[in-house]
């Protein structure tokens, strides 16, 4: 087992940060293939928190190859900051980071538009994280963005700049902002250019030569399935393809190197942002939710939006990445809860359904089923043997509707609050 896929299974948030640092004990390379400064992925080492927003979580790690791969948007100045925070926290960059030279750079414009468009009253609010994202990903596609690349010859990358600028001043003016010069934009970005290029490769070769010696490599997703721009809740979604298709596209690998997709799911669900989410609470269970896991944004802060666990959502999961195995986070945090409802299926006003319905989605009822819950505090268990009776029963019904074993059920932020029931990279 030499290639392993770590994917979000819901809206995000479920936990990647900490099980990708966990499972980075045994890695040799951890790669990020899609998303950008959005994502935000906490790690917690003793009393040490960390939030990563471009590198690999597996970075805390010293001997980890840490690549971010050409799927992935990248905001240098961004980038600059992680990589002295992590020389600060005496960790090596100069040896160990290898940035795509494919992979597109967000520019202070694409920032402009996403802020323009969310708090403009025209047009559908996605609540987005504001970072750039969406028009980054529409320069790509639109076939006119900077690549980390061309970095390596400025005036090159000024004729670029110079076009996606005049392709975006009308819908900027419109929206009653301003776009910069391309000498505002080109001043910081040579200096950016100087620090970044070093770091700049292609990629794709590394992954394929390490996975020729056998070297262990983790595809670490963002987001989650949910927010993917082909399988998400469109058009509530983010602009990648945060599904498990998307690693090979985002990193540069074959589908037939990877041995093993593991999906991360919360005990329950949280979603920031705007968008459809049938089991969200409103209520006290919801604030409880919110309280006892500490459910605010790592990139924005925004308050997360709380609810039940989502059997249909993660059965859909299931099929849209090919999951092997879940890895399940936060059960710390249910207890204490009296009961413990869980969406079987959906109800919608034609039929019932037993995973995302896409097109009813937006008028989906939850059917639920209800679980006894357990009181005693479960941060110490590392065991499935040490859990109490009921939290064991709630491991079962998830694997028994979905199908999927649970590998790692996580009871608490930090490395050790963990329970490993298969080890990801064995065989
Ligand atoms: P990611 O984006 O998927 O990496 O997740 P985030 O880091 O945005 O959010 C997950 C939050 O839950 C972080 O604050 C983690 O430290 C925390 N966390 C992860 N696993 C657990 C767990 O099992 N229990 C508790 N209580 N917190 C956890
Ligand atoms: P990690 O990797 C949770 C959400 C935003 C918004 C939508 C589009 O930490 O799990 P965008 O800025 O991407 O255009 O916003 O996607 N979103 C996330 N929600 N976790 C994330 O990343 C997210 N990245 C984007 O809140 O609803
Ligand atoms: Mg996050």
């Amino acid at each position: 087992m030499s290639t392993l896929i770590i994917i979000g299974a819901q809206w995000g948030d479920e936990g990647k940060g900490k099980v990708v640092d966990l499972l980075s004990e045994r890695a040799e390379v951890v790669v990020r293939y899609a998303g950008g400064p959005n994502a935000g992925h906490t790690l917690v080492v003793g009393d040490d928190k960390i939030v990563l927003r471009l590198t690999p979580s597996g970075v805390l790690h010293g001997h980890t190859q840490c690549v971010l791969g050409q799927g992935m948007v990248i905001n240098p100045a961004v980038l600059i900051e992680e990589m002295d925070t992590l020389t600060e926290r005496r960790l090596s960059v100069d040896d160990r980071i290898f940035l795509s030279d494919r992979a597109h750079l967000i520019l202070p414009y694409h920032v402009t538009i996403d802020s323009l468009r969310e708090e403009s009253k025209e047009g559908t609010k996605i609540g987005t994280t504001k970072r750039g994202i969406g028009p980054c990903y529409e320069d790509k596609v639109g076939r006119r963005g900077l690549r980390t690349g061309d970095l390596r010859n400025l005036d090159h990358a000024r004729d670029r700049i110079a076009e996606a600028l005049a392709t975006w001043s009308a819908t900027v003016e419109a929206l009653g902002g301003q776009l910069p010069s391309v000498d505002e934009v080109m001043a910081p970005l040579e200096a950016q250019a100087k620090r970044l290029v070093p770091f700049i490769t292609e990629t794709s070769t590394l992954l394929e030569q390490w996975a020729r010696g056998g070297k262990r490599i983790m595809l670490e997703g963002a987001q989650g399935t949910l927010l993917d721009i082909d399988h998400g809740t469109y058009p509530y979604v983010t602009s990648s393809s945060a599904v498990s298709g998307g690693a090979c596209t985002g990193a540069g690998i074959g589908p037939s190197r990877i041995d093993r997709v593991v999906g991360i799911t919360k005990a329950y669900t949280t979603r920031v942002g705007e968008g459809p989410f049938p089991t969200e609470l409103d209520d006290a269970d919801g604030q409880h939710l919110r309280d006892a896991g500490h459910e605010y944004g790592s990139v924005t802060g925004r308050p997360r939006r709380t609810g039940w666990l989502d059997l249909a959502a993660l059965r859909y999961a299931r099929r849209v990445n090919g999951l092997d195995a879940l890895a399940l986070t936060k059960l710390d945090v249910l207890s204490g809860m009296k009961e413990l409802k869980v969406c079987v299926a959906y109800r919608t006003s034609t039929h019932e359904h037993d995973a995302v319905p896409v097109g009813d989605f937006f008028d989906a009822e939850p059917i639920y089923e209800t679980l006894p819950g357990w009181t005693d505090d479960i941060t110490a268990c590392r065991r499935i043997e040490d859990l109490p009776a009921n939290a064991q029963r709630y491991l079962a019904f998830i694997t028994e509707k979905t199908e999927l074993p649970i590998d790692i059920v996580s009871v608490g932020p930090r490395r050790s609050e963990t329970i490993i029931r298969r080890d990801a990279f064995d065989g």
